[in-house]
């Protein structure tokens, strides 16, 4: 048998042996995930409780353009980042009871521009408390 041919079985061989390998570390060199039950369960909880306050207390401090600027995430791929533009129009230096009144008409399906659709969908799901707090945020940019 030439070199050659020898070559491919232990190239085969090496490969399984290394991935083999890999499995065994991964089963054992984690914790057993699916095992907490019980004690490990009841912590878990408690520690989610503990986050979930936590955020709680956090978003009760938050002021109104705070809130805002979680939303405005969903909005900065087309109006930019700073409100300077992109797909959609620049929102910088409108004010709050603009934005407000703008939104309230997509959200009512009004037609504003010639692409009023794509801003229906984004206001539909907007409360007014929403559009209040994106309004504080977009006024602040
Ligand atoms: C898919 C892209 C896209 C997303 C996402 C988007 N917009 Fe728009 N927006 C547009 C376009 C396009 C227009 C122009 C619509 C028209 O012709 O009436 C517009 C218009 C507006 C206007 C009116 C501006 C003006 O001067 O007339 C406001 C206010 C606005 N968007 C706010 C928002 C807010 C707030 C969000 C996030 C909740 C958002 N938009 C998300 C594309 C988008």
């Amino acid at each position: 048998m030439s070199n050659a041919k020898l070559l491919v079985p232990i190239l085969i061989g090496s490969t399984a042996l290394l991935v083999g390998a890999r499995m065994v570390s991964w089963e054992t060199n984690h914790p057993p995930v699916g095992a907490c039950i019980g004690e490990c369960y009841q912590a878990y909880v408690a520690d989610q409780k503990v986050r979930e306050a936590a955020e709680a207390a956090l978003l009760a401090q938050a002021s109104p353009a705070d809130l805002g600027k979680r939303l405005y995430t969903g909005c900065a791929a087309c109006h930019g980042a700073g409100g300077e533009g992109g797909v959609g129009p620049r929102l910088q230096g409108q004010t709050q009871a603009a934005i407000v009144e703008m939104l309230t008409a997509y959200k009512n399906k009004e037609t504003r521009g010639a692409q009023s659709m794509l801003m229906w969908g984004q206001a539909a799901a907007l409360s007014t408390a929403d559009m209040t707090n994106l309004g504080a945020y977009i006024e602040s940019l």
